[in-house]
């Protein structure tokens, strides 16, 4: 049964093998793979492992796809088999013709002029005419190791060079143009080549097999990448660069991580990342979606910290909502603005890339925030439009369990939004709206003054308890605490220097010496602080590393305001450049973040218990 290979791919990729299998024995996850007792021999113990697409039984060795699944369980023929998933899978299977023959030993061929190809352009990496290209690589810190494991070449100069090479393995122009190495001449015009000058990227597919080359000039010129073209064996919307070197590296445990090129991919191996890959070009497809998810259920996207970078974030999570399931989630990282993958490792190292990861947002945050930025305001209707959009996205995840928990998790945030309205109380009186418009008059509300006053103290308050409870955070936050403008002698300034004076000292970072430090020099503060009604999680002894960061940040963004707030993250951004360490990294991010929350305007609203207390 001649069937083309990419039906086989399609089939297997629709074909869930924890499904298929979990149909004849109870399987159970078991970290990042599935584990059952094998249906095929008879045991107690499980010793049949299921991965993304194969399973393995260490007892009997029984061994397949779900093709080979269906046949050894079912007795069934290949034909049969295959029959059988394609109709589970809503696939039509393709006739088998004499053409179809033709085309699948026309594949097999072109895969092997591509790797002609690939071998051609490597060598001319070692020529002196490829030596600007190797220099390039080299210049962009790729070590000798990441060039070859990544097999870049050098296209040489045009004008049928590439053919020339090929012409002594019996292999021809139309095969190179089938290959998606040249295009087919004007008329009758011979065919011209596709990629010259340039630094040469061999893709693969996810078993391996080369299916297309990019090619990067050297320096500034236009284009800067040129993909192969679509043909039998490449197809831009199903491959992800680097899939088949990241497939098993998320076998060993790696985060799977989603950037946006080439380089980043190739960078992030070289920094550990080994799970690294990117889309060709264009956004993230379903079919590439389908293909992370095969691997983890919680791949990392990384995104620009800048307008097109949300964008995509954006347009990412709009793709993935209808596929979304219990086991198919995404989290994503922002970069600061102006840096890649490629970028960052290479200026601040791994850890840099690592904090980041670390840091990454699931989901429900990011898209609570993105429907958040595009319906700003605190007006019914636009409050009103929000809400209507968060329970929208809720509907379109098609597992009803989990659309039903989304739909709690952004309502909940929304109303919790909506506790307190920030703007009336903020704006001046009398101050004209955008519209044109004199605001609402101040009538009954509480005097803005007094009452932001006392908000900033309490809020003030919280800070100092998170730094009291959690001194390890010191290192990082001690220039930011020291910023802040406090006013002098009120209880938070005192405990704030109180705090930077121990710490000043202290040779352990231990919570118990802080609060004894303080105990003996500032009780009556110290206690005013940790009795804060309903202090946030933050403060807490047992609050996540990540939870008191996050909240330590957020509440001096709210203190420090967005014009300081800018400014330090200018700073921060040039003492990052100029010191390269990993804290000052760290605080560059958190500012990132605060500004961020503060510029979408939930600075006022944002979770958390200490503000609704107020
Ligand atoms: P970027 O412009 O972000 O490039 O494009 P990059 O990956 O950081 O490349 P370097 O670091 O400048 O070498 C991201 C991806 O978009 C596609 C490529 O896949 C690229 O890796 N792209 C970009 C193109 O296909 N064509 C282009 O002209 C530019
Ligand atoms: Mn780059």
């Amino acid at each position: 049964m001649a069937l083309p290979p990419n039906f086989l791919d399609e089939l297997r990729l629709r074909t869930p093998l924890p499904a298929l299998i979990g149909r004849k024995t109870k399987v159970t996850r078991s970290g990042r793979q599935w584990r059952a007792c094998c249906p095929f021999h008879g045991e107690k113990t499980p010793s049949f492992y299921i991965y993304d697409d194969h399973y393995h039984c260490f007892g009997c060795g029984a061994h397949g796809d779900a093709i080979a699944f269906v046949m050894q369980s079912d007795g069934a023929s290949f034909p049969e088999a295959v029959e059988r998933l394609a109709g589970e899978a809503g696939l039509e299977v393709p006739k088998a013709t004499p053409q179809q023959a033709k085309r699948e030993a026309k594949s097999r061929d072109l895969h092997a002029v591509l790797e002609a190809a690939a071998e051609a352009f490597q060598r001319r990496l070692r020529l002196p005419e490829g030596r600007a290209g190797l220099d390039y690589l080299l210049r962009r810190g790729l070590s000798e190791a990441t060039i070859q494991k990544f097999g870049l070449g050098w296209s040489g100069g045009g004008r049928g060079a590439l053919a020339a090479d090929l012409k002594p393995l019996g292999i021809e122009l139309r095969q190179l143009v089938d290959a998606g190495l040249m295009r087919a001449g004007e008329g009758s015009e011979p065919p011209v080549d596709l990629f010259f000058n340039r630094v040469m990227f061999p893709i693969r597919d996810r078993r391996g097999k080369l299916v297309s080359f990019g090619g990067r000039i050297l320096g500034d010129g236009q284009p800067k990448y040129v993909n192969g073209p679509e043909t039998d064996l490449f197809s831009k919307r199903r491959n992800l660069y680097g899939i088949d070197l990241a497939r098993e590296a998320a076998f060993r445990g790696q985060k799977v991580v989603v950037a946006e090129g080439y380089m980043d991919v190739i960078a992030l191996h070289q920094a550990g990342f080994g799970a690294a890959v990117a889309p060709l070009g264009t956004a993230l497809t379903e079919e590439q979606l389908a293909e992370l998810w095969r691997m983890v259920p919680d791949p990392v996207l990384c995104f620009d910290g800048d307008n097109a970078g949300t964008r995509a974030a954006a347009k990412a999570a709009e793709t993935a909502l209808p596929l979304l399931s219990p086991e198919r989630t995404l989290a994503f990282i922002a970069l600061p603005a102006g840096e890649d993958p490629d970028s960052l490792t290479r200026k601040n190292g791994a850890g840099a890339f690592q904090s980041l990861l670390d840091a990454a947002k699931p989901l429900s945050d990011v898209l609570y925030d993105m429907l958040a930025a595009q319906s700003p305001g605190a007006t019914p209707e636009a409050r009103a439009t929000l809400r209507h959009k968060l329970v929208g996205a809720a509907e379109v995840i098609p597992d009803k369990t989990l659309g039903a928990e989304y739909r709690r998790l952004l309502l909940d945030r929304f109303f919790e939004s909506g506790r307190r309205a920030p703007q009336p109380r903020f704006a001046p009186r009398g101050e004209w709206k955008k519209g044109g418009r004199p605001g609402p008059p101040a009538l009954n509300l509480p005097s803005p003054g007094i009452d932001r006053d006392r908000t900033q103290r309490e809020r003030a308050g919280c800070l100092m308890a998170m730094t009291i409870s959690h001194p390890w955070l010191l290192p990082e936050v001690e220039e930011a605490l020291g910023q802040l403008d406090l006013p002098p002698d009120s209880p938070e300034a005192l405990l704030r220097d109180g705090i930077l004076h121990w710490h000043a000292g202290a040779e352990q970072l231990d919570p118990d010496a802080l609060r004894a430090h303080l105990q003996a020099t500032r009780a009556e503060e110290l206690a005013w602080a940790t009795r804060l009604p309903g202090l946030p999680r933050a403060a807490m002894a047992e609050a996540l590393p990540k939870e008191v960061a996050a909240g330590w940040w957020h509440f001096f963004g709210l203190l420090r305001g967005q014009e300081a707030l800018m400014e330090d993250r200018r700073q921060a951004e040039l003492d990052w450049i100029a010191s390269n360490d990993e804290a000052a990294l760290t605080r560059l991010v958190r500012l990132t973040e605060a500004l961020s929350a503060q510029q979408r305007g939930d600075m006022e609203d944002d979770t958390n218990e200490a503000d609704t207390a107020l």
